[in-house]
């Protein structure tokens, strides 16, 4: 059939969802599936936010508030600025997708400048603005080349997107070289910084206070999310601050009702429970070391990591590697999906599952799939 689709649509691949667990868990007959795929958090979520989800399930005949106040209030509060700062999303992936709406696409030949290996969603965010996508490798270390990246700037740049701690690399920009950064670029481009893991970066000191840059009026816009630290990915809520011209361009493209009641009552409860918080960035610092060991027992590499995964070398396509540990029931992310073919990124679990992994990967090993 001849739908009318737009031709850059045509052009686009949809996202690629990892292996649900129920139907892996099906395939492979395996009871128990474990799954270190999307950097969720695996002590589950605050069990203060699942209260105030099933207390606001009561009204869920009533549309959610539009503006978000509650929440936009609590966060305008936490980061000491003002309302018309702070936007809110259906996760984090919403306000990119809304940014790059807001910013991009007037002109055909208007580039978003990234980082590569980085984020799959900036990509689809410029296929979807029908703009340009500059990508920019990373450095021998898997860290961004910001010299690299601000040379890529021209004057058609109207966006730099960069994860900070990167995802798939999990390594971070650190402050001064950041700050540089900032500097050279020319006016008229707008920084997304996406610190969709900054709970698990910002013990560093090395790590970027880029609240500083919103409160100088720098034109930078910072994203957040409750889906990592705050084990809330299922819920779908993101916010950013910057700007607040670019937080009311925000309000004009998005949907109204983007962010549900059930988000709205959740996300308040999570950020508030400060225990929660802490168990998570304790276990997540175990579970590091003990995939440091597993690593190193193994005689593997991976870039150092601030955030809650880890991006693993096999010097290789690791693709077959992939496909040996989910017929085990383990599921890991194939770096072929995210830019680095021999990589698998592996998110940081509790004790068991990475016992679990160590199992798997080591048999991997023995039958000669990995080396
Ligand atoms: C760097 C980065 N940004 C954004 C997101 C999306 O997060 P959300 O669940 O808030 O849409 C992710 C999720 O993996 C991510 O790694």
């Amino acid at each position: 059939m001849d739908l009318p689709l737009r031709p850059h649509v045509r052009r686009m691949q949809p996202y690629a969802p990892g292996k649900p667990i129920d139907e892996l868990a099906r395939e492979q007959g395996l009871l128990e599936i474990v799954k270190l795929a999307s950097n969720e958090n695996p002590l589950g979520p605050s069990p203060r936010a699942v209260d105030a989800i099933i207390g606001a399930a009561r009204d869920l005949h009533y549309y959610p508030d539009a503006s978000g106040f509650s929440v936009r209030s609590h966060l305008a509060e936490r980061l000491g600025l003002s309302l018309d700062q702070v936007a809110l999303g259906n996760g984090s992936d919403d306000l990119i997708a809304n940014l790059a709406h807001a910013v991009v696409g007037d002109e055909r030949d208007d580039e978003i400048v990234v980082g590569q290996p980085s984020f799959v969603r900036y990509a689809a965010a410029a296929q979807l603005a029908n703009c340009r996508l500059i990508e920019v490798p990373m450095d021998g270390e898997m860290r961004y080349d910001l010299g690299a990246m601000a040379g890529a700037v021209t004057d058609r740049t109207r966006l730099v997107v960069l994860a900070n701690p990167n995802n798939p690399t999990g390594t971070i920009a650190r402050c001064e070289e950041f700050s540089r950064f900032l500097d050279t670029l020319p006016t008229g481009v707008l920084v997304v910084i996406d610190e969709a893991y900054y709970e698990y970066a910002a013990p560093d000191p090395e790590y970027p206070r880029t609240l500083e840059f919103v409160t100088d009026g720098r034109p930078v816009f910072v994203l957040r999310t409750l889906s990592k630290a705050y084990g809330l990915a299922g819920l779908r809520l993101g916010y950013g601050f910057g700007p607040a011209a670019l937080v009311d361009a925000i309000d004009r493209v998005r949907q109204p009702f983007a962010v549900n009641a059930l988000a709205q009552a959740g996300a308040i409860a999570a950020l508030d429970d400060h225990e929660h918080l802490d168990r998570t960035l304790e276990a997540n610092r175990r579970g590091m070391a003990a995939m440091s060991e597993l690593l190193a027992e193994l005689g593997l590499k991976a870039p150092q990591s601030h955030a809650n995964f880890l991006l693993v070398d096999f010097g290789r396509p690791a693709r077959p590697i992939y496909e040996a540990l989910l017929a085990q029931g383990v599921i890991v992310r194939p770096g072929d999906a995210l830019g680095a073919p021999n990589h698998l990124r592996i998110s940081i679990g509790i004790e068991s599952q990475i016992e679990r992994l160590g199992r798997a990967l080591r048999s991997v090993v023995a039958q000669g799939v990995a080396v």
